[in-house]
């Protein structure tokens, strides 16, 4: 019966207050609702009684909350999730990478690696792999051990055929990967230009400049304050010019950032930095 057990405002944010001070994870800027589903979906995997139970054993027991901290956010993700979006990017800002001698990319929140992938299989097919570091973040350790594996399972391969597709029509979506015992391992040379590592965006900084970020489905999460935090910290990383990708139901246009951003294609979400003024003097 957890699912549907009424957790209180308050009592969520006691235990949110005293995993920051025991473990220093703070999702105290997350929004309640995101909290409240996942300490309900944590309840019941769990099968935990009561929220004060819950409280107890996480704040008393640092193995269990490692265990929790693998459920506390939502890791939903496909392969080449949201063609439209990758046909953008492929066609708009890939060649634009391209005229740098190398590229860094930063896949902030990238869950269990699908769209990681996605977007290193672009990269090879444009011959930009070679030349290209993509630095692939997540708070979750769980999410980033599936990535590193790079194997999912054989039942998500023909959407993801599908999806991959769309955003390139001819190609052929069964050379990267080989089914076994249902599931599909990825070709591990995609592997080979991704560094997958835990950065967590509420408390961590800026680690490298680089050309492109993306960050999608994340920031939907996030409140108002927390998602300009966020904002900010891809703004300083990012180079001049540089792109930055959110998700489709995310956006900069209530941002404080948002003015210096202009979207590179309408509703795609893929923004660039604009000139600014006092740039455009010189
Ligand atoms: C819904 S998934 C999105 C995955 C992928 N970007 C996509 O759009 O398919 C959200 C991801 O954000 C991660 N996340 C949540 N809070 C975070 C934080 N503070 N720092 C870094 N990643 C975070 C979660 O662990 C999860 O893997």
């Amino acid at each position: 019966m957890t699912a549907g057990v009424p957790l209180e405002p308050w009592a969520m944010q006691a235990l949110v207050d005293g995993i920051y001070q025991r473990y220093g994870y703070d999702f105290r800027a997350y929004t309640a609702e995101s909290l409240k589903r996942r300490f309900q979906f944590v309840m019941k995997r769990f099968a935990v009684g009561s929220f004060d139970q819950l409280q107890d054993m996480i704040l008393s027991d640092p193995d269990f909350f490692l265990d929790v901290l693998g459920h506390l956010t939502v890791t939903t993700t496909e392969l080449f999730r949201d063609p439209a979006f990758y046909a953008a990017l492929n066609r708009e800002v890939l060649p634009r990478l391209a005229t740098y001698p190398s590229i860094k990319i930063w896949h902030a929140g990238c869950s269990s690696g699908e769209e990681v992938y996605s977007l290193a299989i672009l990269l090879r097919e444009a011959n930009l792999l070679q030349n290209t570091v993509i630095y692939a973040t997540d708070i979750n350790p769980l999410a980033l051990d599936k990535a590193r594996a790079g194997v999912y399972p054989v039942t998500s391969i023909q959407k993801a055929t599908e999806n991959y597709r769309s955003v390139v029509p001819n190609g052929d979506f069964s050379r990267y990967y080989v089914a076994n015992y249902g599931m599909a391992a990825l070709d591990r040379r995609l592997r080979e230009s991704i560094v997958f590592a835990e950065h967590n965006l509420v408390t961590d900084s800026v680690f490298s400049e680089v050309q492109l970020i993306l960050c999608r489905n994340v920031l939907i999460y996030f409140d108002k304050a927390l998602q300009e935090r966020a904002l900010k910290l891809f703004d300083e990383s990012l180079c001049h010019r540089g792109f930055l990708a959110v998700g489709i139901k995310e956006s900069l246009q209530f941002s404080l950032l948002g003015p210096a951003y202009e979207e590179v294609v309408p509703r795609t979400r893929i923004y660039q930095k604009r000139i600014s003024c006092s740039q455009q003097k010189y």
